[in-house]
């Protein structure tokens, strides 16, 4: 059976690579968002940006693997660089994904917690070797971490040390802890790319307009060497 594989981004821009990369593609409307569907090698490939945050990434990732029946899912896109180490248009690969914006601290619990649920999900580690794999050929270092996801744009140096002395991330985005809600509890593998736009600091909205596109091209950039690297 041919395998699907399923590519997120958030906006149009962190998807735009891909698209105009494979050119030829059906366009599928399904709630509220188009699906743009291909066939690729032994593949069948489904991209799709799903509007910011994180209820519309739940949304689309559950379309993905419900709907469009995909067998893994790749999100890319930008995030904010929490660590110092970060620069504009790094690649940092998600070992974890966390919501900093989830707080039931009045009952007792640690920030980020949901009962029955954990603050960390953990990424796929086979995709997470195939992503490694292909950086490393590619001579493209990548930076592992825990990427925090909310509901907001982070741009000041406070909230930026909240969320590092709170959950120990490298980057800050908007989607990812959904794709891995999502996924995890559907048992489907995932992994999270994202390049650095800005540094979640006092100029990060400044700094992400100018560079949105151009990390957004490198995370898409890195994903197509991915698929030509998945086992078939
Ligand atoms: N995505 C890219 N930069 C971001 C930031 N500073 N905050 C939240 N999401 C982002």
């Amino acid at each position: 059976m041919k395998k699907t594989i399923a590519i997120i981004g958030a906006m149009r821009e962190e998807i735009a690579p891909l698209l105009e990369s494979f050119g030829r593609y059906k366009s599928i409307d399904f709630g509220g968002n188009t699906y743009y569907q291909l066939e690729y090698k032994n593949y069948t490939i489904i991209i799709a940006y799903s509007k910011i945050g994180k209820i519309h990434a739940a949304l689309t990732c559950s379309t993905m693997i419900l709907h469009f029946n995909a067998d893994c899912v790749i999100f890319t896109g930008v995030a904010g660089g929490l660590d110092s180490t970060l620069k504009i248009g790094d690649i940092v690969l998600a070992t974890s994904l966390c919501q900093y914006d989830v707080d039931i601290s009045a009952f007792g619990h640690p920030l980020g917690f949901i009962p029955e649920s954990s603050i960390y999900i953990n990424t796929n580690k086979e995709l997470n070797d195939i992503v490694k794999k292909v950086a490393k050929e590619n001579n493209l270092a990548i930076k592992e971490g825990i990427i925090a996801s909310g509901d907001s744009f982070i741009f000041s140096n406070d909230k930026k040390k909240w969320i590092i002395d709170n959950f120990k991330a490298c980057a800050v985005e908007m989607e990812g802890a959904s794709i891995a809600v999502v996924a995890s509890l559907l048992n489907v593998p995932f992994c999270v790319i994202r390049s650095i736009s800005d540094g979640a600091d006092d100029n990060a909205n400044i700094s992400f307009d100018e560079f949105l596109v151009n990390s957004a091209s490198k995370s898409a950039k890195l994903v197509l060497s991915i698929i030509d690297n998945m086992p078939s």
